[in-house]
């Protein structure tokens, strides 16, 4: 991949303070930003379609078991990679261009407790 084509992925999503947006959609819907129902979050950090539902099939469907180790490439802010990890307790590193995607997804693991035990996104390539 080119660094022109990385540019063109960084410049589509952008992801510039994206933990701010997050925190006020939390308030809006009558949550504690510091303490947020993992449920409350996973309508909100599945950035696919079908959201939380379909990170689960995809989960059940490629056979991920505990004693595997996931590397989510393209993780975005972490939903499916904190969900995996939650569900399954198997280690997960997560991989992504955007540096936006990247700082929310350490504030989300920060938040849930899951920065050392699998649930880091490590971020764009130097
Ligand atoms: C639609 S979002 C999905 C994020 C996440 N997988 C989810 O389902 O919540 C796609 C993500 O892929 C990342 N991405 C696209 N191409 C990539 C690449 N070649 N390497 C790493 N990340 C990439 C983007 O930065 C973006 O965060």
């Amino acid at each position: 991949m080119t660094e022109e084509i990385e540019d063109g992925v960084r410049g589509h999503y952008a992801g510039d303070g994206l933990m701010d947006r997050l925190v006020a959609a939390l308030v809006e819907m009558g949550h504690d930003p510091d303490d947020p129902p993992a449920e409350a979050v996973s309508l909100l950090d599945q950035m696919h379609i079908r959201g939380a539902a379909a990170t689960t099939e995809l989960h059940d469907a490629v056979g991920i078991g505990p004693d595997d180790s996931v590397l989510d490439v393209g993780c975005g802010i972490g939903g499916p990679a904190r969900a995996l990890a939650a569900r399954l307790g198997c280690p997960v590193t997560g991989l992504d261009l955007t540096p936006g995607f990247c700082a929310c997804a350490r504030e989300l693991n920060y938040l849930f407790g899951v920065e050392d035990s699998g649930g880091d996104c490590r971020g764009q390539r130097p």
